[in-house]
């Protein structure tokens, strides 16, 4: 039988041509909540799911590193002591981007210790899942172990954070590593992004009759260019002008007075993110107090408060949401960065056909191109495997 695990390890063997020594893994993510308030230094409720990314790895005696991954053929290969920002690109960015950023974690310069490195995932790319959280964070974990760094999770996670956003280029937040580093069986992160505090909350959707259903839409979205960086800057901008290092420091009852105090385009932008703080907030409470069953509107006001304040969906993640909602889920909303991407819809188990089923009729009606549709469930995070 071939699994993700084995076939990165045969990966690995055919491309170099000897054996691994040792194989690490860490997840992608599903945002339950709370979007676009990680670089806002606000509140988000992420979990690992079940689909990783492995790294297998062998140490080398000199100081060459050797990238290679099953969707790429070829290998990359650089001497450690050259190893900038700069000069990587394409996806190995995202291994050599971390082993840079280890760098810079650890007094400045990347340790010298070479190694091959092989990386094969079930994640899917482009679907907002956090494909390369999960590479960065899988890689991460294998290059502290190599060099003996001893960085812990959370500045494993920052460390994957530098390298998203100096070697790949994409502005984002720490919300994605930390899930993917810090994530556990049946639970969600809730992670307070100034702090970077987080506390491991039982989301106890199997007890409560429940899945979570991805429609990915396959609208492709890119973080280094356009929208994101745009958003970004508006709430940099609107809290500027409120006075705030972060828009974290506005609460829902300084909203009024920020609408005197803005335009009408970024006074939107942030009601989106204290509105959603305030949802983070507002869902971990219910799941507390409540259970999984009761947060469905909590989901389905951050999808509405995305599509009309932040203006970050499109139209097949409004009707995933719609469609998903109509055939039974009891809470919908695109997640992750947006324009593109996948929506969750959380089900109850006996209405999941339905509602994959709903999705691809409605997207047909629509003219759009099938969407893809899979159940997730929340796991462990990154992981030595050996
Ligand atoms: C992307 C980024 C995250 C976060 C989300 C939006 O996934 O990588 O840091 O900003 O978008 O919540």
């Amino acid at each position: 039988m071939t699994d993700v695990r084995s076939d990165t390890l045969s990966g690995f063997a055919e491309r170099y041509g000897h054996t691994a020594l040792s194989l690490w893994s860490g997840p992608g993510r599903v945002n339950l909540i709370g979007e676009h308030t990680d670089y806002n230094e606000g509140f988000v409720l992420p979990f690992a799911i079940d689909r990783r990314t492995f790294v297998a790895m062998r140490p080398r005696q000199d100081s060459l590193a050797r990238v290679g991954s099953s969707f790429a053929p070829e290998t990359v290969e650089i001497d450690l002591a050259d190893l900038r920002a700069e000069n990587v690109d394409g996806w190995s960015a995202y291994p050599l981007g971390v082993a840079w950023a280890i760098g810079q974690f650890t007094g400045g310069s990347v340790p010298t210790r070479g190694f091959d490195l092989y990386v094969h995932s079930d994640v899917p790319v482009g679907a907002g899942l956090s494909s390369s959280a999960a590479i960065e964070s899988a890689t991460a974990l294998a290059l502290n172990d190599l060099w003996e760094t001893d960085l812990d999770r959370r500045t494993l996670a920052r460390v994957g954070q530098l390298a998203e956003n100096k070697a790949v280029g994409a502005p984002t937040g720490i919300m994605d590593q930390s899930a993917s580093l810090l994530g556990e069986t049946d639970a969600g992160v809730f992670l307070d992004c100034r702090s970077l505090d987080a506390e491991v909350i039982g989301l106890g959707f199997e007890p409560a009759g429940l899945a979570v259903v991805v429609i990915d839409t396959r609208v492709s979205h890119a973080h280094a260019t356009g929208g994101y960086a745009s958003r970004r800057a508006s709430c940099e901008a609107g809290a500027r002008t409120l006075g705030v290092e972060a828009l974290r420091d506005v609460g829902i009852a300084r909203l009024d007075e920020a609408r005197e105090m803005l335009d009408d385009e970024t006074f939107r932008r942030v009601r989106h993110v204290v509105t959603e703080d305030q949802r983070v907030l507002d869902t971990v409470r219910t799941l507390r107090e409540k259970g999984a069953d009761a947060i469905g509107e909590l989901l389905v006001a951050s999808h509405v408060s995305m599509r009309d304040d932040f203006e970050i969906s499109v139209p097949e993640l409004d009707l995933a949401v719609e469609s998903a909602l109509g055939a039974g889920a009891m809470g919908a909303r695109m997640t992750g960065g947006g324009f593109g991407g996948a929506a969750i819809a959380l089900t109850p188990i006996d209405r999941v056909e339905a509602v994959r089923a709903a999705a691809t009729r409605a997207f047909a009606d629509a003219s759009f191109r099938e969407p893809i549709s899979f159940t997730v469930v929340p796991s462990a995070g990154a992981r030595r495997e050996d």
